[in-house]
């Protein structure tokens, strides 16, 4: 963010005749309390989210386990696909590479997702399982290639014995290069037999083995999450049922997890990817300790015995869910239960004998029908008996309304599930005229989890005028933060150059990273939470749109701060005194520190090219006798800030 210090008077000046509104906020009376972790994120794995993202591994396909094996790699020499004595069970592909003294030897590249990021000066982790059958002792050259085919890091391996063995080497980039890839040749004759050939940077989030992209989870340590909600999504239906996510499939040896396809592959006809596959080497286990690093609540979400109803019709009899509702259970225990509890032991094996300290689950993604709350009642019965403590999220469909929606949260209220998940992808008009959208919810039956929502412009941009809009409607959802609990943007990730879908929060290529407006809002209001929600008026109404203004307020007690947001829609600048009432004595000449996110065109995004041209600039401004003014340019995002005592 820039930080750049301005007093607003000159804007103040340059605009005399500007609308005045007066914005009235009661500190007489704590409002509502703020569930400390209601803004949070959602991740999937789309768009290459994890592999080919978040997850640092470089090398597409590692274990040979693609439908074709060699998709990611081009094989030269004599090469060929083995599952003979394999190294690994779950895994059994690998290669056997023969040579017989040649100049060009027999080896493989391997492509990288859209090619590799080297970074000048960085280190490298390349490792394998080999064997040779033949024993003796034979060398690998190890190389990173530049674009243009240069060699910018090379190392060496010497291989020897008949037993599976690993072997690693650290690599040096000489150059960067944002579309490399990696070559590896064995140079001696004989026999040698590879398999989980494997690279990650050597610096990653937190320096783990088994990494993550460090630059990503900066930017989502950065959001300041209060919840973290994973692995789907669509992810968890899967296309059909086998295909579905299997959280026991990514825990314990990474070698060992076995390879899922993604059902984002060919989800939409004109984005086909067939070699998107999940390798869930960023599996449960990494998404609770992520959620544990950024200091969110964890909220997994599991398969209910039902595929995508978009894809399919595959369902699991309602008598049959046991091992379904048992993955629940189980997830539990992994999660929570001690270490020497069956799962809490692989938990404990894997690094972490702390539990994770879960306390919410999702059951259930985008379904609709009876076929869902029939599937959903079963997992609570058991859930509810076995794990009182647990909160239950359930779904409400793919739409914001409609006869499926409406039908799905009658049956949630009668199955008092705790809260219900609600997406929406709407126009910005949508998402502006419905800031009021809580206001008069029901404050009896379950609470709400805004737990995918993007405002969709015209163009899918994850432009301003969509970003603003989302602000606007999150004054919303801070303003009813006694009925809506939590709130996560969708999706998160998405690879520049293999995107299924957008808009997305945060966009990157193999060395970059580009922020959105979006993402800047979600930044502004993470960072600027309550502890409670202060009643905010303009003329004795709440602000939801009148004059293209919304707004909304929250005390903070832990940082005795009073904080203000404040969207201005339209594109002329408004000036914004915000009177504070019920204040013990009075507040002249204190500091409000200003945020504000804003650019005269609606539709500027932020690019790989020009990744700041939106991006939140803080300045401040006096109080005088307890109310503040701010001059607030069109198409803007305010957050205010003001210590009290
Ligand atoms: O966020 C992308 C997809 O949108 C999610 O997987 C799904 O839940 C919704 O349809």
């Amino acid at each position: 963010m820039k930080n750049i210090t301005l007093t607003l008077t000159f804007v103040l000046l340059a605009f005399i005749g500007q609308a005045q509104e007066l914005f009235e906020v009661n500190l007489k009376k704590k409002g509502p309390e703020i569930q400390p972790e209601m803004f949070g994120v959602f991740f999937e794995d789309i768009n290459f989210g994890a592999d080919g993202g978040l997850y640092a591994e470089l090398i597409k396909n590692r274990s040979f386990e693609f439908h074709h094996p060699f998709v990611g790699w081009t094989p030269f020499g004599d090469v060929t696909v083995s599952e003979e004595n394999p190294c690994f069970e779950r895994n059994p592909h690998y290669v056997r590479l023969k040579e017989k003294g040649s100049r060009r030897g027999a080896g493989l590249e391997n492509e990288g997702f859209r090619r590799m990021g080297f970074r000048k000066n960085s280190g490298y982790n390349f490792s394998f399982y080999a064997r040779t059958p033949e024993a003796g002792e034979m060398k690998f050259r190890i190389e990173l290639v530049g674009s243009d085919e240069e060699i910018i890091g090379r190392g060496e391996i010497l291989v020897n014995g008949p037993d599976w063995k690993k072997y690693s080497v650290s690599l040096k980039a000489e150059e960067t290069d944002a579309k490399g890839k990696l070559r590896l040749i064995l140079e001696s004759p004989g026999v040698a037999d590879l398999d989980h050939i494997s690279m990650f940077p050597s610096e990653t989030w937190k320096n783990r083995a088994n990494g993550l992209r460090k630059d990503l989870v900066e930017a989502l340590y950065e959001l300041n999450p209060g919840v973290f909600r994973f692995p789907g999504g669509c992810i968890i239906e899967g296309n059909t049922l086998e295909s579905r996510y299997q959280w026991k499939h990514s825990v314990g040896p990474v070698e060992n997890r076995p390879l899922n396809e993604n059902r984002w592959n060919y989800t939409f006809k004109h984005r086909f990817f067939p070699d998107y596959y999940q390798t869930y080497g960023l599996g449960f286990y990494e998404y609770f300790l992520l959620s544990e690093d950024l200091g969110a609540e964890p909220l997994p979400v599991i398969n209910c015995g039902l595929a995508c109803q978009y894809e399919s019709t595959e369902c699991v009899a309602v008598d049959d869910l046991g091992p379904y509702i048992q993955d629940a259970v189980d997830l539990i225990e992994f999660a929570n239960g001690s270490v020497i509890s069956t799962w809490g032991k692989v938990r404990a094996d894997m690094g972490h004998p702390e539990p994770f300290n879960l306390k919410m689950i999702g059951i259930g993604n985008e379904q609709w029908g009876p076929q869902y709350p029939e599937r959903l009642k079963k997992f609570m019965e058991v859930l509810r008996e076995k794990h009182p403590e647990i909160k239950i999220v359930g779904s409400s469909g793919p739409t914001p309304d409609g006869e499926r929606f409406d039908y799905l949260w009658q049956q949630m209220k009668e199955l008092k599930v705790d809260l219900v998940d609600e997406h929406y992808y709407r126009s910005p008009e949508w998402f502006l005229e419905n800031a009021d959208r809580y206001d008069d919810y029901d404050r009896k039956g379950p609470k709400v989890f805004a737990g995918e929502f993007a405002a969709h412009h015209a163009s899918r941009d994850n432009n301003v005028r969509s970003a603003i809009a989302e602000a606007a409607f999150m004054t919303g959802l801070e303003r009813n933060a006694d009925v809506v609990e939590l709130a996560t943007y969708a999706p998160l990730f998405a690879h520049m150059d293999a995107w299924q879908w957008k808009p997305d929060m945060i966009w990157f290529d193999n060395l970059s990273v580009v922020r959105t407006p979006n993402y800047y809002v979600q930044q502004m209001v993470g960072q600027n939470t309550g502890t409670h929600v202060l009643d905010i008026q303009q003329n004795g109404s709440s602000i939801v749109g009148q004059d293209s203004l919304y707004a909304s307020a929250v005390l903070n007690e832990t940082s005795s701060a009073v904080i203000v947001k404040a969207v201005n829609a339209s594109s002329e600048i408004k000036e914004i005194t915000v009177s504070l009432k019920g204040l013990k004595g009075s507040i002249q000449n204190a500091r409000v520190e200003i945020t504000e996110l804003h650019s005269n065109d609606p539709e500027a995004v932020n690019s790989l090219d020009n990744p700041n041209l939106v991006v939140p600039v803080f300045s401040f401004v006096q109080t005088d006798e307890n109310s503040f003014t701010i001059n607030a340019r069109g198409n803007s995002f305010y957050v205010c800030k003001l210590k009290i005592n």
